[in-house]
């Protein structure tokens, strides 16, 4: 895969995909979102990679928002064009049979943090700022925000956040359910690898069918999702995997698990 403005890189079943525009604290510009979209989807049917990490390029930032100089020409025709070809990129990431684990390693505000949201895993470095500013620019947030931000950390804080356009720090998102684990800048990247490995030792058609039963639930009813929840169990069960996982606990061994992309 050969891109401009982003790096992917594959190495023992995890892939990192680094947004890789530095010196705009890798804000996302419309070629930049298309060839995150290209790389989720290569990845998405990829057998080598079984579960990928987003991170940004540099120290400073996971990514800085929406290009502001892209949002700046928009009216309204090219505005509802920009809202959903962020949010194209998040529907693909949540519809990835792969795990995603996002390493916030800076500033990940606006288009940034909902990138992340699309995330299943959220980590952060002691330095993260996690925010949605667009209030104070005299938009909304169009690429999921108002939507995953309060389903993941519930209405009254995630208003707040919204209405604010105040970063919270990484200690704070970590008290609101927003990241899961807080590292040392120079420990994000060693931590979330060890936290990836672990998710890779695990059935890799289990990992698909659990995130699918959990992202397409929720969506649901609670009678709905678990109907889908009884589908895919009965799904699993007609797996080679699942004789393998279970007959390598019987038989006191690791699995070996077989995989496709
Ligand atoms: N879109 C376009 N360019 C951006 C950007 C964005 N979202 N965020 C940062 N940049 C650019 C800056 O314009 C600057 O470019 P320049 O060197 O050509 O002037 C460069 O990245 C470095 O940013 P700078 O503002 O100088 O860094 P800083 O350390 O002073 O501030 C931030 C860092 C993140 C606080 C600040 O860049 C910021 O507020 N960015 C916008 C965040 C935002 O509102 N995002 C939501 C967009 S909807």
């Amino acid at each position: 895969m050969s891109f401009d403005n982003i790096r992917v890189q594959v190495d023992g079943g995890i892939a990192v995909l680094t947004i890789d525009r530095p010196k705009k604290l890798n804000a996302l510009d419309n070629d930049t979102i298309g060839e995150l979209r290209t790389a989720v989807a290569e990845l998405s049917a990829d057998a080598g990679a079984g579960v990928v990490i987003v991170t940004g390029a540099g120290e400073k930032a996971f990514v800085a928002g929406a290009d502001i100089t892209v949002l700046v020409e928009q009216g309204v025709v090219d505005g509802v064009a920009n809202s959903k070809l962020g949010q194209a990129l998040t529907l693909e990431i949540e519809a990835s049979p792969k795990p995603f684990l996002a390493a916030i390693n800076g500033f990940a505000l606006g288009g940034g943090l909902e990138l992340a949201l699309a995330c299943d895993v959220r980590f952060a470095s002691a330095n993260a700022r996690l925010g949605l500013p667009e209030v104070s620019l005299g938009i909304i947030p169009g690429y999921g925000g108002t939507q995953r931000l309060p389903r993941l950390i519930g209405m009254g804080p995630a208003l707040h956040m919204i209405m604010t356009g105040d970063p919270v720090d990484a200690a704070q998102a970590h008290r609101l359910g927003l990241v899961i684990g807080v590292f040392e800048p120079g420990e994000l990247m060693p931590g979330v690898r060890a936290a990836a490995a672990r998710i890779l030792s695990r059935g890799p058609t289990a990992l698909a069918l659990a995130k699918q039963a959990a992202r397409r639930g929720a969506q649901l009813p609670l009678e709905q999702g678990l109907a889908l929840e009884a589908d895919l169990f009965g799904m699993i069960s007609s797996t080679g995997e699942m004789k393998e996982g279970m007959t390598a606990f019987l038989d006191k061994r690791k699995p070996s698990w077989l995989r496709r992309g």
